[in-house]
């Protein structure tokens, strides 16, 4: 008896908390005439910090490029130019950024062996993967912005100009792991080989190999030979 007063006791509570006088969001109103409870804010306000939904105003120039600038596609599809210069700083900001935010995983050289998915999260694939090297620039930026199977998307700790700097970083680490001593000027070669009389095979082969050469030793192929980074 005492136990159904103190259960009725308690629904009652639940009862009263329940009917709070507030809207969740999206919620009907009969209070206002066109029955919406989240109003329009009034006319003349100014958003204040991110005003990404006006991209004229936010970027200037063609919203066609700003449309880009926001979802790195072109018809639906990724497209395959950067919406910004990249500059060094560009890339210097990308290098943070993704420090930051991507090596947890994708590990600092961008092959996924970060500690992460040596905890137990699904491995990422290896930016050196020839499939994503194939990728426009605009696919980066996209999975950055929606996720992808099992990773969540970074857009809202990593804001569009981020994004565009990391995906601009994440070309010069591909182009790091796979590099040729031919990609280097000329005057500078004799300063990477003192930088580096360890370095791989690859860089300290004769400049004019052919290109064949080296092109199918893919950055895979490498870590099964045993070479960590
Ligand atoms: C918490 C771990 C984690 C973090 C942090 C993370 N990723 Fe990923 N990423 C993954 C996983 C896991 C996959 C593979 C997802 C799948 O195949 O289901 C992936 C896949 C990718 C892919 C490849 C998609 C494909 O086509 O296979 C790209 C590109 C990528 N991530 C970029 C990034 C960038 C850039 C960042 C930093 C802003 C980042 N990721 C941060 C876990 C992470």
């Amino acid at each position: 008896m005492l136990a159904t007063a103190a259960l009725l006791a308690l629904a009652g509570c639940r009862q009263d908390m329940h009917n709070q006088p507030k809207y969740v969001p999206l919620r009907s109103s009969e209070f206002f005439k066109d029955g919406r409870s989240a109003r329009m804010p009034v006319d003349h306000t100014v958003a204040r910090n991110t005003l990404v939904e006006d991209t004229q105003f936010y970027k200037g120039g063609n919203v066609f490029e700003d449309q880009y600038f926001l979802t790195g596609k072109i018809n639906g599809q990724p497209g395959d130019k950067f919406p910004l210069p990249v500059t060094k700083e560009v890339l210097a900001r990308g290098h943070e950024r993704y420090t930051i935010y991507c090596t947890p995983c994708h590990s600092r050289t961008g092959d996924g062996d970060g500690m992460i998915p040596s905890r137990g999260l699904k491995r990422p694939p290896s930016f050196h993967d020839a499939r994503l090297k194939k990728e426009p620039i605009g696919y980066f930026y996209d999975v950055m912005t929606n996720g992808f199977g099992a990773m969540l998307n970074y857009s809202a700790q990593v804001k569009p100009e981020d994004r565009w700097a990391i995906a601009a970083y994440i070309r010069a680490l591909q182009l790091s792991q796979d590099a040729k001593l031919s990609d280097v000027p000329e005057n500078e070669r004799k300063n990477i080989k003192d930088l580096a009389p360890n370095a791989p095979s690859v860089l300290t082969q004769p400049v004019g190999h052919k290109p064949g050469e080296v092109q199918n030793t893919t950055n895979t192929e490498k870590t099964q030979q045993g070479g960590k980074h």
